[in-house]
């Protein structure tokens, strides 16, 4: 599995570090955060609000532009290993410098060093989405959309939501939505993961999204599922993190397979990969195992993501 092409489009940077990394960096910087791991030294947390606590607890380890470069380094090896040769990641000037725009820059900077490393060396394209968290409410989002907008360019090339779906509605976050797609930023949405097929309808009208992040609860409105087929919504579907989270109870229980054979386009990653113990190699042994996907099954989905991948056609065409 790891020997075939992969394509992610669903990586939070920050939930990708290995809790070895972020041990490491809470030592040197004299940071108490061992409540957040557990006796073997992987991230503990309960549920999925414990969980946000968790990340953003591992998240204040990481201090400066050179954390996130060396974190950004580590992440792009673990995918390359996995055979991904494009990733598009989640990373956010609410954890990345407050949301100051100078400091912004720094990271974004520190950042790109390291893709460009990693493309060099490993042959790994990295692209950024930029993404407010919706717990931190519209006000912040405004002041992230500022950010991501401004250095909207060919490395920044999206703009999201993350974070408690539970907490507020798309329509709160509509300027920050609007901001970044007037700066030409391509849109995706977290919906349809803790909330039903009303908040990836809500996403979809109130937000103009062209991705959802998860939306495999969609499932549970036919006309819906019809819907998503029809338009050619690509779904960012993380199978291995809503089983890890309690969403579902096993791979085979999980709706991508329905979703695609209902001509859904979904596509295949792994959201927080040390959260939630896996990998893109992972998933697709998973995949293989509950639903017998096959290699044609397998690049149907890597061509699929490509194309809604949100970087420009002459990047796709060098991945192709
Ligand atoms: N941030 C990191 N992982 C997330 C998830 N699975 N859902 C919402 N926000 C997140
Ligand atoms: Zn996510």
């Amino acid at each position: 599995m790891s020997g075939l092409p992969k394509v992610e489009l669903h990586l939070h940077l920050e939930g990708a570090a290995p809790p070895t990394f972020i041990r490491g960096l809470a030592k040197e910087k004299h940071l108490d955060i061992s409540g957040i791991f557990d006796e073997r030294g992987n991230y503990r947390y309960r549920d999925f609000r414990d969980f946000l606590k968790v990340y953003e607890a591992a998240t204040s380890a990481l201090r400066t532009p050179g954390d996130y470069q060396r974190l950004a380094l580590a992440v792009l090896e673990e995918s390359a290993a996995s055979g991904v040769v494009y990733s598009e990641t989640f990373v956010s000037p609410d954890f990345c410098g407050g949301r100051d725009l100078g400091a912004w820059r720094e990271y974004l900077h520190a950042m790109q060093e390291a893709a460009d490393q990693a493309e060099r060396q490993m042959g790994i394209t990295l692209r950024g989405i930029v993404t407010c968290i919706r717990h931190f409410g519209p006000e912040k989002a405004r002041g992230t959309a500022r950010c991501a907008a401004e250095t909207a360019g060919d490395w920044i090339v999206g703009f999201g939501i993350a974070g408690d779906e539970k907490i507020g509605a798309p329509k709160d976050f509509r300027w920050a939505f609007d901001c970044a797609r007037e700066a030409g930023l391509r849109l995706t949405a977290h919906a349809g993961e803790w909330g039903g097929p009303e908040s990836v309808r809500a996403a979809l009208q109130d937000l103009e999204v062209e991705r959802i992040g998860h939306g495999v609860r969609a499932i549970e409105d036919p006309a819906l599922v019809d819907e998503l087929a029809e338009r050619g919504t690509v779904l960012e579907v993380c199978p291995g993190s809503n089983v890890a989270l309690g969403i579902y109870k096993d791979f085979r229980e999980h709706p991508i397979d329905a979703l695609d054979r209902r001509g859904v386009k979904v596509t295949i990653s792994t959201d927080d990969p040390p959260f939630f113990h896996t990998t893109m190699v992972r998933e697709y042994e998973e995949l293989h195992r509950a639903f017998d996907w096959d290699e044609g099954q397998f690049r149907k989905i890597a061509r699929q993501s490509l194309d809604a991948a949100f970087c420009d056609a002459d990047t796709k065409a060098k991945i192709a």
